[in-house]
């Protein structure tokens, strides 16, 4: 370990992976993953190289939209397991180096949840005011047109009290009203109790929506709407998301993180470069690491990946840390955006930019979203826009363990189908294969971890054009590495006019140019990338 690493952080150095439990492992043969199944893999996952663990959430909930609708905030979803099982599998984690992060999900709870069963019940009960409750229009309608993230309007009639609530999701998810007090307390203390129990950080659901316009303004129309979109989008969000306000809330529980030590949060936010930027917080002290989509949600095109990242770059705030993400349970798979064989290009570029990488479960043996027949659709999302593809199911897919019944992933009958081709794409098989997805992911993190310039040092552009991109990764005192990328699948010829040097090919997407000595010319197969260690320069 080189004494620069020292001057940084855990989430800073390290390599997140995030689990979707439902689909990682099961342990009892319900077809379900869960925390026993975690515990099992863990060997894996240290195996692999990752240094933190990130569990989407594993509370008590319906499960009308698998998990993301919490009845009680500080218990274990028995399909899961306990409390107990949480307790051991956060040693187990401790034991391994690595960091827990839970998901939290602050912006609504369950129907379920007793504080809204509490608030429904009438008008005049305490917690009328810890959700969104409002008359109606004087027609009868409701009282703006702001619409559901899963279709349809946000508003819900409630017949007993004659009054209708937002929910920015379904339903079943009500929203909280984070102006009430009680209810930033409330969340606070569930923070507590987690971190109490030695949990490492949150990734906080849906941050950007936490908050809403005091007067409740209708959202505009948006122009650029187009009907494969999902209906959401037929507005924009500008009173609904993204309130000034917000950054007040993401503060306090900054400030609560920063009363234990080495503690962090991930806030996901879907908003553009400038936006997003500002969820550092005054003087760094808003999230960690404000989730960066970039990657997920820009054509995978050279030029535009280049001028993203060095947009990305230019609008960090002072100390503000980079991350990057090429997936999660909401979005396609990255194979199924850009093909098996520019996967590997992504992950390349994933593990050698500046920032913090999160890789989602399966992506590192190159998992493929898996149609799901219209039958079998479980995520509300796809049941409630049945004609638009978007259900998220396709990327929720049990993991591929092995090449056995079930694929090593259930004694049972797995909740989701697992792709057809599993005894050609599992772990088991990928770890034999030093050409495989696996490895090279296995191989990409280990280099990041060795190399201090990999791990923390300073990105610098060198080059794009239509198909490739380049920009060399130093820290001071060791050794500089060029990383080219061919993010097409034609041939493409790397030949800066001003630059000389030479170095060494250390590692490739395709393994044949590895231990190569290269100068500044240099052509790559289409779908190639590769990481030179500068021996000589004038880069
Ligand atoms: C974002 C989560 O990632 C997604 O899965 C969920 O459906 C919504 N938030 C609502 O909680």
């Amino acid at each position: 370990m080189s004494e620069i690493k020292n001057d940084y952080l855990w989430w800073q150095t390290g390599v997140v992976y995030q689990i979707y439990p439902r689909s990682f492992q099961d342990s009892n043969g319900d077809g379900i993953g869960d925390l026993q199944g975690i515990l099992k893999r863990l060997d894996y996952l240290q195996w692999l190289g990752v240094d933190a663990v990130w569990i989407s959430p594993i509370y008590p909930s319906p499960m009308a939209d698998f998990g993301y609708d919490i009845s009680d905030y500080i218990g274990i979803h028995p399909l899961f397991g306990s409390l107990d099982d949480f307790d051991r599998l956060i040693q187990e984690v401790h034991a391994r180096k690595m960091k827990l992060i839970l998901d939290l999900v602050p912006n609504h709870t369950s129907d379920q949840h007793p504080w809204f069963l509490e608030s429904r019940s009438s008008r005049d009960n305490p917690k009328r005011d810890w959700y969104i409750w409002k008359n109606p229009r004087p027609d009868g309608g409701p009282p703006n047109n702001w619409l559901s993230v899963f279709g349809g309007s946000g508003w819900e009639w409630d017949e007993k009290t004659e009054q209708y609530y937002y929910h920015a999701f379904l339903k079943e998810q009500p929203d909280l009203n984070w102006r009430h007090p009680e209810v930033q307390q409330a969340m606070l203390n569930v923070m507590r109790f987690w971190l109490d129990r030695g949990v490492d950080g949150f990734r906080i659901d849906v941050m950007w929506h936490m908050i809403k316009d005091l007067q409740l303004r209708d959202n505009p129309v948006n122009p650029d709407y187009q009907n494969h979109m999902a209906t959401y989008e037929q507005l924009l969000p500008v009173y609904s998301t993204d309130q000034p306000e917000v950054h007040e809330i993401v503060q306090k529980m900054r400030k609560l993180l920063d009363s234990y030590s080495d503690r962090m949060m991930i806030g996901e936010i879907y908003l553009p470069i400038q936006k997003l930027v500002t969820y550092y917080g005054i003087d760094g002290k808003g999230a960690h690491l404000p989730f960066n989509f970039q990657l997920i949600s820009l054509p995978w095109e050279a030029k535009v990946i280049a001028a993203a990242i060095d947009q990305y770059e230019g609008a960090l705030p002072a100390n503000g840390w980079p991350n990057w993400v090429l997936g999660n349970h909401d979005q396609p798979r990255i194979t199924s955006r850009v093909g098996i064989q520019q996967a590997r290009v992504a992950a390349m570029l994933l593990l050698t930019l500046r920032g913090t990488p999160t890789i989602y479960y399966g992506d590192e043996i190159g998992m493929r979203d898996v149609p799901i027949p219209f039958q079998e659709v479980q995520d509300p999302q796809g049941l409630n826009m049945p004609d638009k593809n978007l259900s998220r199911d396709p990327a929720r897919t049990p993991m591929q363990w092995d090449a056995s019944l079930q694929a090593g992933f259930t004694e049972g009958k797995p909740w989701l189908r697992l792709d057809r081709a599993f005894q050609r794409t599992n772990v088991q098989l990928q770890k034999e294969d030093p050409y495989s997805m696996l490895l090279l992911y296995k191989r990409l993190i280990d280099l990041r971890h060795i190399e201090p310039s990999l791990t923390v040092g300073d990105y610098t552009p060198v080059c794009s054009d239509n198909q490739m991109l380049a920009f060399t990764r130093h820290a001071e005192g060791h050794p500089k590495f060029l990383i080219i990328l061919n993010l097409s699948h034609r041939p493409c010829y790397f030949k800066p006019s001003t630059l000389t040097f030479t170095g060494t090919v250390v590692m490739a997407t395709s393994p044949e140019l590895e231990g190569s000595v290269v100068d500044e010319n240099i052509s790559l197969s289409g779908d190639e990338g590769v990481i030179i260690r500068i021996t000589d320069t004038g880069l």
